[in-house]
């Protein structure tokens, strides 16, 4: 056997025994496959539950503004003197929303005469007594309006979900 032959044949070794070694090294459980990413656009955790006081604490002419569902999300509940969607209390007439505007998130202000909220950026404005329903202006996307919950026995009122996407969210609840 020629050293030339002893080189070859060393060669077919080596190499076979190292393609064996790539394909054990290839060769991978189905169960150590890679999970897949996280889906983090939304989320599926549940609205907290906000007390916010009495129906007869919330007075017409006298919003209360509050935070729902978190710190970083200011919203007011009035008394609009008439029954709207949504609307709790004796006279289904309390309702909540969003103090955010849907266009770019400035602060909206309650108007109690026109039962409206107006943003003083680009003058959008919604309707209170149609669920938030935007009636003019750069916005695009009602009011969030907050749902509100009643007990009859107590008049408490709590916050208790959201309708609508709060501005600059992928999700309500964080
Ligand atoms: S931010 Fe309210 S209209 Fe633009």
């Amino acid at each position: 056997m020629s050293d030339k032959n002893l080189t070859r044949r060393t060669f077919l070794k080596l190499s076979g025994g190292s393609v064996a070694v790539t394909a054990v090294g290839i060769a991978q459980p189905a169960s150590a496959a890679p999970a897949a990413a996280p889906d983090t656009s939304h989320t599926v955790l549940p609205y907290p539950r906000k007390p916010l006081g009495t129906a007869g604490q919330i007075v017409q002419g006298t919003p209360l503004q509050f935070s729902y569902p978190d710190a970083s999300s200011p919203c007011l509940a009035i008394k609009l003197g008439v029954p709207a969607p949504g609307g709790v209390g004796p006279n289904q007439d309390i309702v909540a929303y969003s103090m955010m505007c849907t266009h770019m998130g400035c602060p909206v202000a309650y108007d109690a005469g026109t039962n409206t909220f107006k943003c003083g950026c680009h003058y959008s404005m919604f309707d209170a007594e149609k669920g938030g329903q935007m009636i003019a202006g750069q916005a695009t996307e009602n009011l969030p309006r907050i749902h509100l919950s009643y007990d009859e026995k107590s008049g408490r009122i709590t916050a208790t979900g959201v309708e609508g996407m709060l501005y600059g969210r992928q999700a309500n609840v964080l």
